[in-house]
């Protein structure tokens, strides 16, 4: 065997992040997956949700940010005289014909072929039977007879086979992509399955106005769009901001709370996402007088931003496949309230603000791995915003 050969963490790192990986298990003479576009005329509504989701646009050929992190990925595999490989196929593609070979390398993303192109398409996930356990992270068991699963018994109306699953009532159909994903020296990149306490779809997929396919009696559906992090509605449904003035004279300060309202930690799972809390005084007039920070809030008041971090030896803040270890983690965890104290000397002081912004990549990180800066990909999000007069 090979991996003999070569030291031990070589060997995790080969085997783990490509052939090892375990594809999903689709059995012998299964049913074909479809194309979603074959649902459309009949589940016209919910076809364009999922359109504009992000499970549509989840392959290197649709998603510009994950795109760029794979290069980066690459590079770093190849860096190392290693072959490159799109392991992340398992989630971001895995309706991919040749899954396999992509993700130990021996074939490339192919944007002509639409096994990849669907990115979480319609057919993979109502064809889940099981979720099966892995080492790095979980794969699926599909069905093989083609039948749709969902949480209620198998539906006459349709004019395919449809079937229950119990995994579409607890929502646990939902975690062989997002449960855990653990880098080869064994960090945990994220572990929704220690984060996370509430189902799945009740947040994510809500029941919303319209039929759920065209002739159909009902008058709603699950809501397809699927939002999390890129959405603000859904991000000011995770957490509240408050402050107040405490104390007088010279122990006179100004508290700002930040708590988490949802069931996940937040910012949730995908470990670049950040968030952070500005504080500003100002003038009678309105001009400021301070700030917890000017540039970059990490380095000026740390405790502001709610953010999780690797390191690799002594270096602090590398991607989440070259981590030897947690640098810190200082999202807000289920029920958590993070309180911020800043003393107010200045008697000019006459308002105090406070927002909470969240960003989906750091502005390091963009630069760094070359995140094209899309509007999406950058934009800055104003969860909430308070202010206090000072008399
Ligand atoms: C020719 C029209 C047609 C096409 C094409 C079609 N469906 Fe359906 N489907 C229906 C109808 C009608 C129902 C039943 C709606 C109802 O009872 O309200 C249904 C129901 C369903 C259900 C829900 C079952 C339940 O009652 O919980 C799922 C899931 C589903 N379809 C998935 C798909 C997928 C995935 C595709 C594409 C591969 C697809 N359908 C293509 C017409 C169609
Ligand atoms: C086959 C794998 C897979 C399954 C199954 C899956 N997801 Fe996802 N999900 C992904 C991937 C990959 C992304 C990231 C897509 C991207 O932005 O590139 C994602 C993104 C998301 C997002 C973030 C959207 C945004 O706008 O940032 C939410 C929320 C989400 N999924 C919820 C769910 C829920 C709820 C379920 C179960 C009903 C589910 N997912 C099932 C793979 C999956
Ligand atoms: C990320 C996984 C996922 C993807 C992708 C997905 N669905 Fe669903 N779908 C669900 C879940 C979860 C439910 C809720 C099932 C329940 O309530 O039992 C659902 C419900 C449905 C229903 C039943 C109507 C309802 O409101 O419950 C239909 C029909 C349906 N999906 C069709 C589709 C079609 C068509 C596509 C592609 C355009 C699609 N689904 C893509 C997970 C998914
Ligand atoms: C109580 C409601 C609730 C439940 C239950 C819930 N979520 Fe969320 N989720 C949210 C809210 C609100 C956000 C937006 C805040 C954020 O992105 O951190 C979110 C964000 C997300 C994101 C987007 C993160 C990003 O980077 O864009 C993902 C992925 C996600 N949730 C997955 C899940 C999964 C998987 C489950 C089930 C284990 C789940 N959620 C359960 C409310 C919920
Ligand atoms: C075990 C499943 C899984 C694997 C393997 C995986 N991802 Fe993901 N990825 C997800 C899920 C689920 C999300 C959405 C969670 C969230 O946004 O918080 C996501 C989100 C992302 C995002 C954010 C996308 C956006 O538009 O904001 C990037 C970037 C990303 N992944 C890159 C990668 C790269 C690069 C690889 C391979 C080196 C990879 N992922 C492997 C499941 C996976």
């Amino acid at each position: 065997m090979k991996s003999k050969v070569l030291a031990p963490a070589a060997a995790a790192l080969l085997i783990s992040l490509s052939a090892a990986a375990q594809a999903h298990n689709i059995p012998e003479g299964a049913a074909p997956l479809e194309k979603s576009e074959q649902c459309a005329a009949c589940h016209s509504e919910i076809y364009k949700e999922w359109q504009e989701s992000f499970h549509a646009k989840s392959s290197v050929h649709e998603d510009s940010a994950h795109k760029a992190m794979h290069q980066a990925f690459s590079k770093f595999l190849t860096d190392q005289g290693k072959k490159a490989n799109y392991h992340c196929a398992a989630c971001h593609a895995p309706m991919a014909d040749n899954l396999k070979a992509l993700m130990s390398g021996e074939a490339a993303p192919d944007s002509g072929n639409w096994t990849q192109t669907d990115g979480v398409g319609c057919t993979f996930c109502h064809r889940i039977e099981a979720v099966d356990k892995g080492k790095n992270f979980d794969q699926y068991t599909l069905g093989k007879d083609g039948a749709y699963h969902t949480s209620r018994p198998a539906n006459p109306k349709a004019p395919h086979p449809t079937a229950q699953s119990p995994l579409f009532a607890d929502g646990k159909v939902c975690m062989g992509c997002h449960s855990q994903y653990i880098n080869p020296h064994e960090v945990p990149v994220c572990v929704m399955t220690e984060e996370g306490i509430g189902n799945c779809v009740t947040c994510h997929m809500p029941p919303t106005e319209g039929a759920p396919a065209v002739g159909s009696t009902a008058k709603i559906h699950a809501s397809h769009r699927v939002l999390g992090g890129h959405d603000l509605d859904m991000l000011q449904k995770a957490a509240a901001l408050d402050l107040k003035i405490e104390g007088g004279g010279k122990e006179r300060a100004v508290v700002v709370t930040v708590k988490n309202i949802t069931e996940h930690t937040f910012p949730s799972t995908n470990p670049m996402r950040m968030a952070f809390v500005k504080v500003r005084t100002k003038d009678k007039n309105g001009a400021v007088i301070w700030e917890n920070f000017k540039e970059d809030p990490l380095k000026e008041d740390k405790q502001a931003v709610f953010f999780k971090a690797f390191k690799a030896g002594d270096k602090v803040g590398v991607p989440s496949w070259a981590a030897e270890g947690l640098a810190f983690d200082t999202r807000l965890k289920v029920g958590e309230t993070r309180s911020l104290s800043y003393p107010i000397y200045s008697p000019e002081i006459s308002e105090i603000e406070a927002e909470l912004i969240y960003l989906l990549f750091p502005p390091k990180a963009i630069d760094t791995f070359g995140i094209p800066k899309d509007g999406v990909n950058d934009k800055r999000y104003s969860v909430a915003k308070k202010s206090v007069k000072v008399r």
